[in-house]
């Protein structure tokens, strides 16, 4: 089996890859000049350098392709303008690719639990709600989503919305890691309610979508169905450094003002200098992040089989023999 793959440098595309090499398929990915592409190279992908914007790249990748991986996209971000471009028009640009080389396998894209927004009144999502996303990445994987599913006469789809994820190469979540760790702090704006999804159950969840005819031309969430509050899981994290944690309740307008601090840095020196900014502070303060994943379930067999205290005390081993801590 042959797949292409987008988003490959990143860390769930670099999971991914490692993965479909193991399991003997064959794995070509872009890679943008000047990407890291280790994993990929380790793990004996081809690579095809170019990025979602290079039209030449994204049709030899597609061709003679049995599945698409469509992975590649931007969490944060400057301006709506910023997310759009890659996570909408990239997705797009990839769908044309697979309409031009008439691409009749599987196309897995992964979108995002902020495609639908936060769970209002406490209840885990369901994939029939409308979607409300609160944020510009949440809009933009949303009209990503919206490529995939205009192109459903020619294209052979299934779209998942994981909420967050973590495990070995994860560099978001490692910034409250990083910060527990030196300081035995946690800086908490909203009381919010998450489910974390270790990275190699995400990796089998887009494996069984893609083998299962029951997955074709569907949207599901993708999560390991545990709701945690999210100040348990900042314990959980101390536990797993061997710290206690202070919680510091820091107030909404705060967050709001440290926020615009480092959009407003991020914006002078012209790349995002930070996973908080304004878009994540309205995202965390809109609700809970909770989604009922049974349908993927139903569908394909997939279950989670990775729990967050175990499968994070494993993520901080990693970080710290590969001195990431
Ligand atoms: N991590 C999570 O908790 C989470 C949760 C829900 C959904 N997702 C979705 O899962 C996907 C992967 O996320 P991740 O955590 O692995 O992110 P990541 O580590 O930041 O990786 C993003 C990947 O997208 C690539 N990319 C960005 N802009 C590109 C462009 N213009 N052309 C080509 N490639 C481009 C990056 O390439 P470079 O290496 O060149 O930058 C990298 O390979 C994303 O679509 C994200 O929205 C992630």
């Amino acid at each position: 089996m042959r797949a292409f793959l987008t988003g490959g440098t990143g860390f769930v595309g670099g999971h991914l890859a490692e993965r479909l090499r193991e399991e003997g398929w064959q794995v070509r990915a872009i890679a943008r000049n000047g990407s890291n592409a280790d994993v990929l190279e380790d793990c004996g992908c081809e690579i095809l350098r170019g990025g979602l914007e290079s039209e030449r790249s994204l049709r030899r990748g597609v061709e003679g392709a049995d599945a698409v991986f469509h992975l590649a996209g931007v969490t944060k971000g400057l301006s709506e303008a910023d997310f759009m471009r890659v996570n909408a028009e990239g997705t797009r640009r990839v769908v044309a690719a697979a309409r031009q080389a008439r691409f009749r396998g599987r196309f897995v894209a992964l979108s995002s639990l902020a495609a639908a927004g936060p769970a209002r009144r406490g209840r885990p999502l369901t994939e029939d709600k409308r979607p409300r996303p609160v944020s510009a990445y949440g809009r933009s994987k949303l009209a990503g989503e919206k490529h995939v599913l205009r192109a459903r006469r020619f294209l052979d789809f299934t779209i998942l919305r994981p909420g967050a994820i973590y495990g070995p190469r994860e560099h978001e979540i490692l910034e409250a890691v990083k910060l527990i760790e030196r300081l035995g702090v946690s800086l908490e704006f909203a009381e919010t309610r998450v489910q974390m999804t270790h990275v190699h159950d995400v990796v089998s969840g887009i494996l069984a979508a893609v083998n299962s005819p029951q997955a074709r031309g569907r949207t599901f969430f993708l999560n390991d169905g545990t709701v945690w509050d999210y100040a348990n899981v900042v314990d959980e994290i101390g536990a797993a450094l061997g710290r206690d944690v202070r919680h510091v309740r820091v107030p909404l307008a705060g967050a709001w003002a440290v926020a615009g601090t480092l959009d407003l840095a991020g914006k002078i020196v012209g790349r995002p200098l930070s996973p908080i900014g304004r878009d994540k502070v309205r995202e965390v303060a809109a609700g809970s992040w909770i989604a009922d994943s049974s349908a993927l379930t139903a569908a394909t067999g997939w279950k989670a089989r990775h729990g967050f205290v175990q499968g994070i005390r494993d993520t901080v081993r990693w970080y710290r023999e590969n001195g990431w801590l």
